[in-house]
């Protein structure tokens, strides 16, 4: 195996949808701090029988169906997430039940935060290569809606619902698919993002609940400077590394967590933003899906042989960058 290609996508979102209008109901916040400060209009929340599995199965079950191939096929099934419905059994595993996926194959749930789908794709084609088979699902999908406290306005305007799905393809061809991968961790940045309770160092009670320490924590302006600096540099490294730059660079896919953070990674590449994909005014900060709901909502307009820089950043802090050839044209799926 040689190289990994990306063959189809599925995406999914839940049914609500939650305007800067209706959070300003709730906490002191307002539609134009919102949208001048981070992008977002809306996101989607998971209503009474969503959750991330349920997202994901969906997500899955499309990737699957616009590929042509048979459950059987698969060969293992990877889930970015941060918000899985249990704390065990993995996502994964209701996905392959869910499908259909065959038994004697392998599926895991990953946590690398907003980095999730990039760290997904680099273990899928670890298992592809180590054990075998032809084709992965890599899917990120998250209710962080469940994670967020409704009246914190710092964090709660942020985050939405969603999942996107992926699969790829191990193949001998070394001109498409993934050229290039850089992950990198920084586990100084733990303080800064993070679940205070609810694991095991400090297990749900009623002082956690009380405290409210069970929901996600986030310094936001460190966070932001962090990732604008740790984003633009991986993404600035990896072009250069690979001879790419504004003019042969087709389309950069950021990490959807503020539009100022999307701003400045593309002038650092001095990329037109019509070159970004852009969905977080619709989506809002879906953690590990933005990714791969980047991919699938602007898939018609890919074509063979584009040149696609995926960059993340999250919690950990953990960062990375992707060097994508894209294989088919997406207006013929
Ligand atoms: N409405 C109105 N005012 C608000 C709101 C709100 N929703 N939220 C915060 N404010 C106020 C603050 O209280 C503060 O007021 P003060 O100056 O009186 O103290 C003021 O706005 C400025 O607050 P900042 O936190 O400095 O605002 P900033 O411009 O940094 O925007 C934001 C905050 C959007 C969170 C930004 O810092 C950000 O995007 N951070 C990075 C997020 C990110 O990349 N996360 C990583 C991935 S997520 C993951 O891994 C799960």
């Amino acid at each position: 195996m040689k190289g990994l290609r990306l063959i189809a996508t599925g995406g999914a979102l839940p049914g609500r949808t939650v305007t800067n209008e209706e959070l300003s109901r709730t906490v002191d916040t307002s539609d134009e701090w919102i949208t001048t400060r981070t992008g977002i209009r809306t996101r989607h929340y998971c209503t009474e029988g969503e959750n991330a599995a349920t997202l994901a199965i969906a997500a899955a079950k499309q990737a699957l169906q616009r590929s042509g191939l048979a459950p059987a096929d698969i060969a293992c099934c990877v889930c970015a997430t941060l918000s899985a419905p249990d704390a065990t059994p993995s996502v994964a595993c209701q996905v392959q039940a869910a499908l259909g996926l065959p038994e004697n194959r392998p599926a895991l749930d990953i946590n690398a935060a907003c980095s999730g789908f990039l760290y997904g794709m680099a273990v899928a084609r670890g298992m592809l290569t180590t054990l075998g088979g032809q084709y992965a699902l890599v899917i990120g999908c998250e209710a962080l809606s469940r994670l967020m406290d409704p009246a914190d306005r710092s964090t709660c305007v942020l985050f939405g619902d969603g999942a996107g799905a992926v699969l790829v393809e191990a193949t001998e061809e070394e001109n498409v698919g993934v050229q290039n991968s850089y992950l990198r961790t920084d586990g100084q940045g733990l303080p800064f993002l993070h679940m205070k309770a609810g694991g095991s160092v400090c297990p749900p009670s009623h002082f956690t609940v009380d405290h409210r320490l069970h929901y996600l924590y986030q310094e936001g302006r460190t966070v932001f400077k962090y990732a604008v600096s740790n984003m633009s540099d991986i993404t600035a490294t990896i072009a250069e590394k690979n001879g790419l730059n504004k003019d042969n660079i087709d389309w950069v896919i950021p990490h959807q967590a503020n539009l100022r953070i999307i701003d400045a990674v593309a002038s650092r590449l001095e990329v037109p933003l019509d070159k970004v994909m852009i969905n977080i005014q619709r989506y809002g900060n879906t953690s590990g899906a933005t990714l791969p709901l980047c991919l699938w909502d602007y898939e018609k307009q890919l074509k063979k042989g584009d040149n696609l820089i995926f960059t993340a950043f999250g919690a950990g802090f953990t960062y990375g960058a992707v060097y994508v050839k894209w294989g088919y044209d997406g207006s013929k799926r």
